[in-house]
């Protein structure tokens, strides 16, 4: 069976907007998916489990540094980069924090960009991504527009080209914290461009 691996780092739960989203999104991949005779199940990241992580400080940096020179990959600091590769479908779930994402949503991407797993380098310097999935899908929700000042997503979409994730889209529902915005129809808006990406991917392989 397939893996759809959700990075949820939306910190309000059940009253986050973006969680919304994503969950739409989730349902109605699964969904369309199976029409076409293909099973996934679901792995979820929460934000408490995000937040239970720690960015890596000197000590196990240093650590981190041995067991890489081993080729030692069994320490569980290396659990969330082997997450990462093993899904066959990434769907990230962040609202817009200061132009960019909540802090535990980089402490966890810090944790799953391990050379000699997320991604390997060959003999001319040149990396190579190492992760299983195809197609990577961020979300988000943000009290204002977001323009060209899209943080978030440019870093996911760098992270993707070093990851071997070669497919990514975008949702967003903007402006939803001004005054006199109709939060509903702008969710809506979200919804039915969820429901256009989803019909790009029906019927074909995550990989
Ligand atoms: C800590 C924090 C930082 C935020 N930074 C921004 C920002 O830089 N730009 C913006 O338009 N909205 C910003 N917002 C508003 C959120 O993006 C907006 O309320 C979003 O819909 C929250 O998503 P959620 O409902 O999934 O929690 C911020 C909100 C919080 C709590």
């Amino acid at each position: 069976m397939k893996k759809l691996l959700f990075v949820n780092s939306c910190v309000r739960g059940e009253a986050s907007r973006t969680q919304e989203l994503c969950r739409f999104y989730i349902d109605g991949f699964i969904k369309s998916q199976k029409e076409h005779g293909l099973e996934w199940e679901t792995e979820e990241v929460t934000a408490a489990i995000m937040g239970s992580l720690k960015p890596l400080d000197r000590a196990e940096l240093e650590l981190r540094e041995k067991l890489l020179s081993k080729g030692d990959f069994s320490h569980g600091m290396f659990n969330q980069a082997k997450q990462i590769i093993e899904a066959d479908h990434i769907v990230i779930g962040a609202p817009y924090w200061d132009l960019q994402f909540p802090a535990i949503l980089k402490t966890y991407l810090e944790r799953c960009s391990v050379t000699g797993l997320t991604f390997v380098y060959d003999e001319n310097g040149v990396p190579h991504g190492k992760c299983r999935a195809h197609w990577l899908t961020y979300i988000t929700t943000s009290g204002g527009p977001i323009d060209d000042m899209n943080f978030g997503y440019d870093y996911i979409c760098g992270l993707c080209g070093l990851f071997g994730i070669d497919e990514t889209h975008f949702v967003s529902a903007e402006s939803l914290d001004i005054v006199g915005s109709n939060v509903p129809e702008i969710m809506e808006e979200a919804k039915v461009k969820i429901t256009e990406i989803l019909k790009q991917m029906e019927g074909r392989q995550s990989e």
